[in-house]
């Protein structure tokens, strides 16, 4: 059974066909990168006209690249939430259309879901139930215990910035790129992860909880105290740099900031996994969204002595793209569950 995922939440373009919920056929993710990037952040007005744009290039592409045709698809699924809704629109409306014009089931998915199910698509069997989820990406940081048969209960999120938020925020104020997480990650191995030690405030209530905004208000303190608003600046204008140019346009101070820093939030997404795992009886750890490309994440999960195996997604389905989507669907639609043209746009969808 062959599925055509679209995934249009935030800033990605992306199509994908994948069969049985197993075997990825094609991926294609068409990036808007160059088109948010000069503002620091995603612009959704912006999002949604540049899914305007690639939608049907894109889906046409990985149609092409899976070698399939309309003609042997079992069902088109689609992202319906969380996320921008003009974005959400894009993907939704396009679903709903083909599905119509060729009759075939339409699925709505959830993203986070979709995270989840980019481990399950590469790994398969291996995965043990139940499961924990730590979802860690631009907009979610939640665990999830993940049952057999994929019902999900919520233990522990986010109480104001996301993990990969929190990476682009300080990012954006140390003078580095947009999206500021893969470019922290490649500069944290040259600064000294135990350098600045920051203290964070004790959780109230759920101890599974995370909260980050006050990690970046400690960095912002520690950026005023040492002035530093020279190389801020002569990092913001750099055009395009490599990670060369990054090295050389950035003391060690702020390298052992960018390294502590990392450490920190590393921390704080194990501890709480650690105690989730032990909580549930996890047989499985599921490590998934755009910061499970993390490679400090992925070294810190796999020295960590844990309890249960761990599973990444390969870097390319950690960061949004389309085959998670499919993959999620297949177990719906084998049980039925497909949605009809009334499916809607839901920014603020849960999962549990
Ligand atoms: O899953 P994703 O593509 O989109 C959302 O659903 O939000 O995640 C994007 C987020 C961004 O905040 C980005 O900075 C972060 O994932 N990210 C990383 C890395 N690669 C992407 N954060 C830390 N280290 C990375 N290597
Ligand atoms: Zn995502």
């Amino acid at each position: 059974m062959r599925i055509l995922g679209i995934e249009t939440s935030c800033d990605e373009t992306a199509a994908a066909v994948v069969e049985d919920g197993r075997t990825l056929l094609s991926s294609v993710v068409a990036s808007q990168l160059s088109t948010h990037g000069k503002y620091g952040g995603v612009v959704p007005e912006l999002a949604s006209r540049e899914h305007l744009r690639a939608i049907v290039p894109v889906v046409r592409l990985a149609l092409e690249q899976a070698q399939t045709s309309l003609d042997s698809l079992a069902a088109v699924a689609v992202t319906e939430g969380p996320g921008l809704v003009g974005s959400l629109l894009v993907g939704i409306t396009y679903a709903k259309a083909l599905c119509f014009a060729r009759r075939l089931p339409l699925i709505g998915v959830n993203h986070i879901e979709g995270h989840i199910h980019a481990v399950l698509l590469e790994a398969g069997d291996e995965v043990e139930f139940p499961a924990l989820a730590l979802v860690v990406s631009g907009g979610h940081t939640h665990l999830f215990e993940v049952r057999a048969g994929f019902s999900y209960r919520l233990l522990g999120k986010t109480r104001d910035d996301a993990a990969g938020e929190a990476y682009d925020k300080v990012a954006k104020l140390l003078g580095f790129g947009y999206p500021g997480g893969p470019i922290l990650d490649r500069l944290a191995p040259h600064g000294d992860p135990s350098a600045v030690k920051f203290t964070l405030a004790r959780m109230k209530g759920n101890a599974l909880d995370f909260s980050f905004s006050g990690l970046k208000t400690a960095v912002l303190r520690w950026v005023e105290q040492h002035n530093l608003s020279d190389e801020i600046e002569a990092r913001r204008k750099l055009q395009q740099p490599g990670l060369e140019e990054w090295l050389r346009a950035t003391p060690r101070a702020t390298l052992d900031l960018v390294a502590s820093f990392q450490r920190t939030v590393i921390e704080e997404l194990l501890r709480r996994a650690i105690v989730s795992i032990e909580e549930i009886g996890a047989r499985s750890l599921i490590i998934c969204g755009g910061v499970a490309s993390n490679s400090g994440l992925r070294a810190a999960a796999r020295n960590a002595n844990l309890p249960c195996p761990v599973f990444f997604p390969s870097p390319a389905l950690s960061t949004d793209n389309a085959a998670m989507i499919a993959a999620a669907a297949f177990p719906k639609l084998v049980g039925g569950a497909s949605a009809d043209l009334s499916l809607r746009a839901q920014a603020n969808l849960t999962l549990a």
